[in-house]
């Protein structure tokens, strides 16, 4: 039976370059928005030597979408991993619209991929090097883990007072502590569940972001790599997180941020912060 990767955000940056990657090893289901971007995508990935690719217009956030997604998915073979890619950053929405695609989408994707998980399965969400940036103590945290509760979308506006960037980060947090609290959950049915948190990454979303927000100047000021990364360079991380080289880790985060997380927390410690 054929092993099935399913890549949400899958005409993105990262989810090409993933894609590239596990479709030398099976089947791969891209997902996002645009049917054309997608049909692209599918174009770029054939004429690279990947030809076992399907593709579905799907918004995460409606849950209806997902369902019909995880069952094209069911229908291809057998689910080996669930790349969930799709996401918005702080100057391409408002507050609520990137809580709702970055949180609740996540906890929707997961929802319904889990029920096909089986021993060998793994997910793996991308969350970003902001979720590191806000601390994992607090009230708040009970509320990120809980992506379907049904006033997360009104509680998550009055912690982030409108504001994308907070929005942002929250929601990746949340990303974050899902990966922790569903562990158990996937571990139940011999699956993994893992993160990967990018720093500025060269893609069309790391290329927006960098042009519009000046905080972005000072991460990458202060990244010992001193460079920005590339899309393959997640995309790496990625396949050996769904690797068998990866068997005994899950429930935790992987940064792929050329040190920036670490480097940004000593200065603000130096700085008193
Ligand atoms: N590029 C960076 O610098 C960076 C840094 C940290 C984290 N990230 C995270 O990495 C992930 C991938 O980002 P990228 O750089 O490839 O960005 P990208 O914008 O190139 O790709 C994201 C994809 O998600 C899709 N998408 C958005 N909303 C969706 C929805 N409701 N339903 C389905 N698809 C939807 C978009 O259409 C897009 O194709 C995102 O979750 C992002 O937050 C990126």
């Amino acid at each position: 039976m054929a092993e099935v990767y399913v890549i949400t955000g899958g005409s993105g940056g990262m989810g090409k370059a993933i894609a590239e990657l596990v479709g030398k090893n099976g089947t791969v289901l891209l997902a996002d928005v645009s049917e054309e971007r997608l049909a692209q995508s599918k174009e770029e990935l054939n004429t690279k030597g990947i030809t076992d690719v399907h593709y579905q217009t799907v918004d995460i956030t409606d849950r209806e979408n997902v369902k019909a997604l995880a069952e094209k998915a069911a229908s291809l073979g057998k689910l080996k991993s669930i790349i969930h890619t799709a996401g918005l950053s702080p100057t391409m929405s408002d507050s609520k619209r990137i809580t709702e695609v970055n949180l609740v989408g996540t906890g929707i994707v997961l929802d319904e991929f889990i029920t096909l998980a089986e021993p060998g399965t793994v997910a793996v969400c991308i969350s970003s090097m902001s979720g590191h940036f806000v601390p994992k103590q607090g009230l708040y945290t009970e509320v990120l883990k809980n992506p379907l509760a049904e006033n997360l979308v009104e509680t998550m506006e009055q912690m982030a007072k409108g504001d994308p960037g907070a929005a942002y980060s929250l929601s990746k947090l949340g990303v974050l502590l899902i990966v922790e609290d569903q562990a158990w959950a996937w571990g139940q049915k011999g699956a993994r569940i893992v993160s990967v948190s990018p720093g500025t990454i060269n893609t069309p979303m790391g290329r927006k972001e960098a042009a519009g927000q000046p905080q972005m100047k000072v991460m990458l000021d202060n990244t010992p790599l001193g460079r920005e990364g590339e899309s393959m360079e997640s995309a790496t991380a990625v396949q050996f997180l769904i690797s068998d080289a990866a068997s005994y880790i899950t429930g935790t985060d992987l940064r792929v941020d050329g040190g920036t997380t670490a480097n940004m927390a000593k200065l603000q410690a130096a700085q008193g912060r």
